[in-house]
């Protein structure tokens, strides 16, 4: 049966993880798959051109895994190719910027809205254009946190190195009074204590992970693709670096992670 077929989630490599959590609150019936590329990881720094490519490698790699969805849980995947991928697969796909800009122009009360993102993802103006399309009567403010992923990936969420930090980085938003934040980048959601309590919690904090979890439930209800059972789906992780690295940082993310698949990338022709 096709509803049986599994979703594949994807990111370059742990933050994918929140979103494979919102979508397992949601969709505990689904089978998953995901792929992390922690080999190619960070992608952020990274030009676009070259995310561009490593996205597709990874999408046509998910695609060949039978799945009947794709969602992109990446900021820098999703701003390099959401809207070529639409027509090069023959499955509803999903990316995380939509979701994230349609929940926070709901939540603004000024208009003022600030995104908080890697490098790749503020310099493709893919937040700007969306929010701008949104129909909203929205001012938007980017600001590029580039430490924020290494911090995460360390295992931090608490250090008064992180909080400093935080405060530098969201001051220029603050200042611009913006009331509502995206959280622009996978790994922001496991920050949102720390950036909760450094805009003393009057900004809205909008994490795309639980917004991009009700748009894959509702694109499996539009496509005829949900699958209704009480059983429990499957659950497959892949990585093309370290699995026990992937494994011990995965689980902050994504408590009670345990099975890693190593699947490193070939450079035979045709393998991948
Ligand atoms: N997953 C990436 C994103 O959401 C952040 C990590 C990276 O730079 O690869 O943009």
């Amino acid at each position: 049966m096709v509803t049986d077929r599994p979703i594949g989630i994807f990111d370059s490599g742990v933050g994918g993880l929140t979103v494979v959590r919102a979508v397992q609150e949601l969709l505990p019936q689904e089978h998953l798959i995901y792929f992390g590329d922690t080999a190619r990881a960070p992608y952020g720094p990274r030009p676009v051109e070259e995310i561009r490519r490593f996205s597709f490698e990874v999408m046509d790699l998910m695609a060949a895994q039978d799945t009947k969805m794709l969602v992109i849980a990446c900021n820098a995947m999703t701003s390099a190719v959401y809207e070529e991928a639409k027509t090069r697969y023959d499955l509803p796909i999903i990316g995380v910027i939509n979701p994230a800009v349609r929940a926070a122009v709901r939540a603004t009360h000024n208009g003022r809205i600030g995104v908080i993102a890697t490098k790749a993802t503020i310099s493709t103006g893919q937040y700007d254009r969306a929010l701008g399309a949104s129909g909203g009567d929205v001012e938007v403010f980017t600001q590029v946190c580039p430490a924020f992923v290494d911090h995460v990936e360390a295992g931090d969420t608490f250090s008064e190195e992180l909080f400093a930090l935080a405060e530098q980085y969201l001051e220029p938003l603050i200042e611009k009074n913006v009331d509502t934040l995206i959280l622009g980048c996978t790994h922001y959601p496991l920050l949102k204590g720390v950036l909760h309590s450094v805009t003393n919690g009057e900004v809205e904090l909008i994490s795309s992970a639980e917004e991009v979890a009700k748009d894959v439930y509702q694109a499996l209800v539009e496509t005829g693709l949900l699958l209704r059972t009480r059983a429990i789906g499957t659950r497959r992780f892949m990585v093309s670096g370290d699995a026990e690295g992937f494994r011990s940082v995965g689980s902050r993310f994504l408590p009670g992670l345990d099975l890693v698949e190593s699947r490193p990338w070939t450079t035979e022709p045709g393998v991948n």
